[in-house]
């Protein structure tokens, strides 16, 4: 069976960087023989979480008035996900951040109730990050990284790779760097032959034409 790969865009914008480097890094998991699924934040309603800590007894949201429940069930029942936002503010999208804070009822049920979220493949779940940011700040990704760490070991997925780059601002602008949307495009193949995550994530970080890995 092919592995599900759900991709996860969280800007506001519609064929912005982010999301443009998100569809090339889902080329790139179709090319390697994955399944793709796609979602855009913007067309689901999602409300904040109310932190009710009902959760922390059954491991689900008890809000069911909204969309989270569709994201909630795609999150548990993928074995990879590509997460794409861009830098606000020097943080996630707000989008992504409701999102995010919504997952509480996941993180309860890893470190609270302890149960396992099963993968159908041998090397587990895992999970990408993809963000886009304007300006040159070197600390850019920073509460990306830190987020997004979090939000993977609650979902019980090993943070395979990340994918960072910085100085573009324009809607598309992405288009004209001379290898970001190859590098999604890797990065996306990458995720689906890894059979398991490494020990740190491969990091990529594109800063204008400079390419770092760490
Ligand atoms: C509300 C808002 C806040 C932003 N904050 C930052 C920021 O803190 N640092 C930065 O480098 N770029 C910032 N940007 C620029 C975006 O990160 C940049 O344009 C990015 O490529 C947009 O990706 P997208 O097209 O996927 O939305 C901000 C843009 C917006 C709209």
């Amino acid at each position: 069976m092919a592995t599900r790969v759900l991709g996860i865009s969280s800007s506001p914008r519609h064929d912005g960087n982010s999301d443009l480097l998100l569809r090339s890094a889902l080329d790139g998991v179709a090319a390697a023989g994955g399944h793709v699924e796609y979602m855009h934040l913007d067309d689901l309603t999602i409300g904040h979480c109310r932190a009710c800590d009902a959760c922390w007894k059954t491991g689900r949201c008890r809000w069911e008035d909204d969309d989270y429940p569709q994201l909630y069930r795609r999150l548990v029942d993928v074995d990879r996900l590509i997460f794409a936002t861009p830098v606000h503010f020097l943080a996630v999208s707000s989008a992504a951040k409701i999102a995010i804070d919504r997952c509480q009822c996941l993180w309860a049920r890893t470190y609270i109730l302890k149960q396992s979220i099963p993968s159908t493949l041998p090397g587990g779940r895992l999970g990408m990050v993809i963000s886009t940011g304007g300006s040159r700040n070197t600390r850019m990704f920073d509460c990306v990284r830190l987020t997004m760490q979090y939000f993977f070991d609650a979902l019980q997925m090993k943070h395979a790779s990340s994918l960072f780059v910085n100085c573009v601002d324009d809607r598309g602008a992405i288009r004209n760097h001379p290898t970001a949307l190859a590098e999604a495009y890797r990065l996306g193949g990458l995720l689906v032959t890894t059979d398991c995550a490494p020990c740190s994530p491969l990091e990529v970080e594109l800063y204008g034409t400079e390419k770092i890995t760490r």
